[in-house]
């Protein structure tokens, strides 16, 4: 990988965002109240879709919200250098993201009443939205092809380390009443009882037409119609530019893209790295 990453204990992140004091910071001194909502995520994996719908239930479906304040400022990515900055004016309760691995993730999870929501992606999907993405950015450098990211994917050599390691990190956490676990492809195939999910796990009662509100609000074209959702407002300050993070938005686009030999490499190593896992964690399988 090239000089625009930087490693901190065997992960990759983009040098642009992070600082390797800022994420030990964050690691050893971010103090996590027992009131915080976390949203986890490998990149990727719809993120931005859940900060969107977990922000709209946080405003029983009232849009005014996602469309005034920038998705980064709702929902800090807690080791971003930039972070701090909005994070120091938060009321609570606090609304954070992040794609951190449980190693370096705020200790102070542990034991803390706060409530994490970690959605995962089949990764087969993550691996081409991740390639289209890095190859339409232009402050990291691009993937030289689509078989070298995919190698580089399964090696753990791309950014937030390897996936199958992220997963492995967060799983155990699972028991925990404080800890919700979710797919892209649940929310995808019901939105609405995936919704209902998460509100009881909030503890945030909604009438059937705030319900409504937020299914409305949250779709792919209103993220998309929504410059404070999109990310297009980057593109408008000096201070970065990054391309949409709106591209499709299905489950299992990895079948017009990933060559035969690429899906069976992929189920063989899976088959290898999850073995220790119970299948039905994974709904794509
Ligand atoms: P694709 O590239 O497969 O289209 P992240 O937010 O973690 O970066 O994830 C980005 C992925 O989530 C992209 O996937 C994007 O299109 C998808 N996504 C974002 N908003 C969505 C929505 N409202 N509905 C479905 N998918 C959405």
């Amino acid at each position: 990988m090239s000089e625009d990453y930087l490693w901190f204990e065997g992960i990759a992140f983009p040098k642009r965002s992070y600082k390797p004091e800022r994420i030990r910071e964050v690691r050893d001194e971010f103090v996590m109240k027992d009131d915080d909502v976390v949203i986890v995520t490998y990149p990727k994996s719809g993120t931005n879709w859940l900060i969107e719908i977990v922000c709209l239930i946080l405003s029983k479906g009232d849009p005014k919200w996602n469309q005034s304040v920038p998705t980064w400022e709702r929902s800090p990515w807690i080791e971003t250098v930039h972070a701090h900055k909005f994070i120091d004016n938060m009321k609570d309760p606090r609304l954070f993201s992040s794609h951190l691995p449980f190693q370096l993730f705020p200790k102070s999870i542990v034991g803390s009443k706060a409530k994490v929501i970690y959605l995962i992606r089949n990764p087969r999907d993550v691996i081409v939205s991740g390639y289209h993405f890095l190859n339409s950015e232009f402050f990291i450098e691009k993937p030289k092809s689509l078989q070298q990211y995919f190698e580089c994917f399964i090696q753990g050599n791309v950014i937030y380390g390897s996936w199958f390691d992220h997963v492995h990190g967060w799983i155990p956490m699972r028991e925990k009443g404080n800890f919700l676990m979710l797919s892209y492809e649940e929310l995808s195939k019901d939105k609405r009882s995936t919704v209902e999910k998460i509100c009881q796990f909030l503890e945030k009662k909604l009438e059937p037409e705030e319900l409504d509100l937020v299914l409305k609000n949250s779709t792919f074209k209103a993220m998309e119609d929504n410059n404070r959702s999109n990310f297009s407002l980057l593109n408008e300050t000096a201070f970065s530019s990054i391309p949409s993070i709106m591209r499709k938005g299905i489950c299992g686009d990895w079948k017009n893209v990933l060559t035969v030999a690429q899906a069976e490499v992929f189920d063989k190593i899976f088959q290898e790295k999850m073995a220790d896992l119970p299948r039905e964690l994974f709904p794509w399988q």
